[in-house]
């Protein structure tokens, strides 16, 4: 009976040991364990254990403690399959913030650019939008640009983009003189043709012409019919070469001379030889299209000009001759560059032609421009002639051609901006 009872208690024993090992063995294999004795808190096994996957916990357990891989779990910026980068990352001792930034992609297209200034990161994210490529290249450029600008105490955050168009047009201006051209310009800075050394000119003519719309005033100054013809006369800038400008208030220098090339065979005279090429280019091309082009009246000398206005003079008066003939030192046709093509009589109606037709549709391609166009008199000092074309290059008479612009509008904005000098 003894025996038996020793018996049992011994089978007790060892199952209750078996139970006792099982259940450690059950509790030190169970992850809570393995995080606790890795060295997280209870509360973090808690977090840890509803933000990280099995395999991650895993990970975690065999790692040194990384509390901060919480933190970084927790950011909007968290990204999940980076999860053994950050991890890897933290081990090797980087802050939760730093590491977050790293694989960020709005931060890694930012650091990037080649603007990108890491002294100002805090004032980027600060200023993050959507987190697109596009916003990080926005973002970069509205922090640098604005810090620059904002050096100017009148800078007005509401017009950065004012200020930003104005930049793309003058890429090298200083800042604080964008700001202030933007700033004072006011309304005038949507025109096409605004060109800021003028706005003293525009103010004093648009107080004079209250009725006249800014794009008129604009066109107006840029073109100097702020100022009476045949006053402040300046010499042409001989620099601009075949844009050279010759008017009203350009005069040509009193020593010009040009070398000339017959248009023998083409009409009557002499242009300068890179004009006379292309106009017998012209004449050929013409022909081909059925159209007869002759030189009239090109090239003429300073004396040749001399008479030629005083017979106007003579004939007309002065107030009409002025319309219709330029004063000695103020032709185009002293400058080897000019003729008059077929007749230079407004009753003949060279505009009716199908010359005229043609050279309207195919003149820039050899470099010419119709040089006083219809009803702009007002700005160009003469009346329409049909038959005078300027030779300026290809490049630019296509664009003067195909814009509508006049020559003089043209050359006060393209070729003789004073802002761009
Ligand atoms: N007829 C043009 C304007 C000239 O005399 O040059
Ligand atoms: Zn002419």
């Amino acid at each position: 009976m003894k025996k038996k009872r020793t018996g049992l208690t011994a089978a007790i024993i060892i199952i209750v040991l078996a139970l006792i090992g099982g259940g450690a063995y059950w509790y030190t294999s169970r992850t809570e364990f393995k995080l606790g004795r890795a060295g997280y808190s209870k509360e973090q096994i808690e977090t840890i254990k509803s933000l990280f996957s099995e395999g991650e916990q895993t990970a975690l357990i065999n790692s040194p403690a990384q509390p901060d891989i919480i933190t970084i779990a927790k950011s909007e910026r968290y990204q999940k399959e980076h999860f053994e980068d950050y991890l890897k990352d933290l081990i090797s001792g980087k802050k939760a913030q730093d590491i977050l930034l790293d694989y960020d992609p709005w931060v890694i297209t930012l650091r990037a650019d080649e603007c990108y200034k890491p002294e100002y990161l805090d004032l980027y994210l600060a200023n993050r939008q959507d987190g697109t490529a596009e916003d990080a290249k926005y973002t970069i450029n509205y922090v640098n640009m604005s810090l620059l600008y904002s050096e100017a105490s009148e800078y007005d955050e509401a017009r950065f983009e004012e200020y930003e168009a104005y930049r793309a047009k003058f890429p090298d201006l200083d800042p604080k003189e964008i700001v202030h051209r933007v700033n004072v310009s006011g309304e005038y800075l949507k025109e096409d043709y605004f060109i800021y050394a003028y706005l003293d000119r525009y103010e004093a003519y648009k107080e004079k012409n209250p009725d006249k719309t800014l794009a008129e005033v604009v066109q107006a100054v840029n073109t100097n019919i702020d100022r009476p013809y045949y006053t402040d006369i300046v010499t042409t800038d001989m620099s601009k070469g075949y844009q050279i400008m010759v008017n009203k208030y350009y005069k040509l220098p009193e020593d010009y001379s040009t070398k000339l090339e017959s248009l023998s065979g083409y009409g009557n005279g002499y242009l300068e030889p890179t004009a006379a090429a292309a106009f017998k280019k012209m004449v050929e091309a013409g022909r081909e299209a059925g159209v007869s082009l002759r030189s009239l009246s090109p090239y003429r000398s300073h004396s040749m000009q001399i008479w030629q206005y005083q017979v106007w003079v003579d004939a007309h008066g002065q107030e009409m001759a002025d319309r219709e003939s330029a004063r000695p030192g103020h032709s185009e046709h002293e400058t080897g560059y000019t003729l008059d093509i077929n007749t230079a009589v407004e009753e003949s109606h060279f505009e009716r032609t199908k010359e005229y037709a043609w050279l309207m549709e195919n003149c820039w391609k050899y470099g010419f421009i119709l040089r006083y166009p219809e009803n702009m008199e007002f700005i160009t000092g003469y009346v329409f002639e049909p038959w005078h074309y300027r030779y300026v290059g290809p490049e630019h008479a296509e664009k003067i051609m195909k814009s509508g612009l006049t020559f003089e509008e043209y050359y006060a904005y393209y070729i003789n901006n004073p802002d761009y000098q």
